[in-house]
């Protein structure tokens, strides 16, 4: 169990680690490529390793040296059946990536995952696969997953669902596709992969109409590997920006943060609400941009936020949630029902661990309604997690104001931000774990 306090304000410049997304691409895609690629600050926590195993189950060789890695790719075609099984353990990224790019091998993989992402839903990238010819068999929809030996057809699919991870998944298989794949995608989701793929010279190109895009991939063009920076993690950052938003006598600065433009719905939200927040030496990097976050304490509003904004910011309502329960008026966030199956039901926990910590909230269909008080009298200390890293560190923030919470499952915050109390430390918190009896 975890608990934080903050005393007299959190001051500093804590060290934001590497993008999830991107360092998970960051393996697939040179993976993939022809020759060497060096991957400096890639997010060395627990989903990504399972994805950097992965590779190394189907025979791609790798090196890593603190937070640089590096990968030799040896093409397209030349991923190896792993001898076992692939475990992906929390990871949904890798999950639904992965399916993708396995459903186009000449081999069977099975891929299966812990408990929380074992009761998530894979149809959702084996019913588009499935169009293509993929051959995929899920256990009531969810994983294990095997998926089996086929040749893939081109095709023209239109997603359904707004997510990055069915969008890249139907990228990669299409890149070992002959011929021409037409994805269309009816909303803005983050847009890594199609950035990275460009820099490793694929054959793809995308089409923006408001916010309907149309990708094309032309398959069986080897890629060329490239050397990647990874910038640091614009929602791992956002545990941070809250938390010194909301005590008092902070001032916080986080370096080389990116600023991807399908990725910022949580600082469009909090400027929204009054938060000082500046962006400072604004730059590109591979072509996704960054900049170095000012952040000061600030007296935060409620707001409003339409049904446009998940997909802008999809893993940040949690932290969010917690930022708008010290605001002075009421807030209300709409639409939220991909947040139900993300590494818990989000929403469900948004709502039951706020009502412990006193705050008045309710969710009506998809839509979180939050009332903010002056004080809270905390109703239950325990903060139940489901195993998601992202409600677990959104409550050690909420306990930094409101006295000491207890949050269950801690050791999920692993999966994406190993360094979290390190920094958090760093810069005047002061987090304590105590082990379960
Ligand atoms: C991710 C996409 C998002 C996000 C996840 C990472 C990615 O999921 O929630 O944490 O790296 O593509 P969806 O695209 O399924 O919403």
């Amino acid at each position: 169990m975890l608990s934080i306090k903050i005393e007299s304000g959190l001051n500093g410049s804590p060290i934001i680690p590497g993008d999830k997304s991107i360092s998970h691409r960051s393996i697939i895609i040179p993976s993939i490529s022809n020759g060497v690629s060096e991957i400096k600050n890639f997010l060395k926590s627990e989903d990504v390793m399972n994805t950097l195993e992965a590779f190394k189950l189907m025979g791609v060789r790798h090196e890593i040296d603190n937070n640089n890695l590096i990968i030799y790719g040896n093409g397209l075609n030349s991923l190896q059946k792993p001898k076992t099984n692939i475990y992906l353990g929390n990871s949904g990224t890798s999950a639904r990536l992965l399916t993708g790019l396995l459903s186009s091998q000449n081999f069977d993989t099975t891929i299966l995952g812990d408990k929380s992402l074992s009761n998530r839903p894979m149809n959702r990238i084996s019913e588009p696969l499935k169009k293509m010819n993929a051959i995929i068999e899920t256990t009531n929809g969810s994983l294990p997953l095997k998926i089996k030996k086929s040749k893939l057809i081109n095709t023209e699919i239109d997603i359904k669902i707004p997510s990055a991870q069915i969008k890249s998944g139907l990228i990669l298989a299409a890149l070992n596709t002959s011929g021409q794949t037409k994805i269309i995608e009816n909303s803005i989701t983050r847009n890594h992969t199609e950035i990275m793929l460009e820099a490793f010279q694929a054959e793809i190109s995308v089409k923006k109409e408001n916010k309907k895009s149309e990708i094309v991939i032309n398959g069986k063009k080897e890629l060329v590997s490239k050397d990647i920076d990874v910038p640091s993690d614009l929602s791992s950052s956002a545990f941070f920006i809250v938390a010194a938003l909301i005590n008092r006598n902070s001032k916080i600065r986080l370096e080389n943060i990116n600023i991807n433009p399908t990725r910022i719905g949580i600082l469009i939200a909090l400027k929204k609400m009054g938060a000082k927040i500046s962006y400072l030496n604004k730059r590109y990097n591979n072509n996704e941009e960054v900049c170095d976050l000012e952040i000061e304490s600030s007296s935060l509003n409620g707001c409003e936020l339409d049904t446009d904004m998940p997909e802008l910011m999809i893993d940040e309502y949690p932290i969010l949630s917690i930022a708008a329960s010290f605001a002075n008026s009421p807030s209300i966030f709409r639409g939220l029902k991909e947040l139900k199956v993300k590494e818990s039901d989000r929403l469900n926990l948004i709502h039951t661990n706020l009502l412990r910590c006193g705050v008045d909230c309710k969710v009506i269909g998809d839509d979180l309604f939050i009332n903010p008080k002056k004080k809270y009298e905390i109703k239950n200390n325990i903060i139940k997690t489901d195993y998601d890293h992202r409600i677990a560190m959104s409550f050690a923030v909420m306990g930094s104001k409101i006295g000491q919470l207890e949050i269950e499952d801690s050791e999920s915050i692993k999966t994406s931000f190993p360094t979290f109390e390190r920094e958090f430390n760093k810069i005047g918190g002061r987090i304590s774990w105590k082990e379960l009896l």
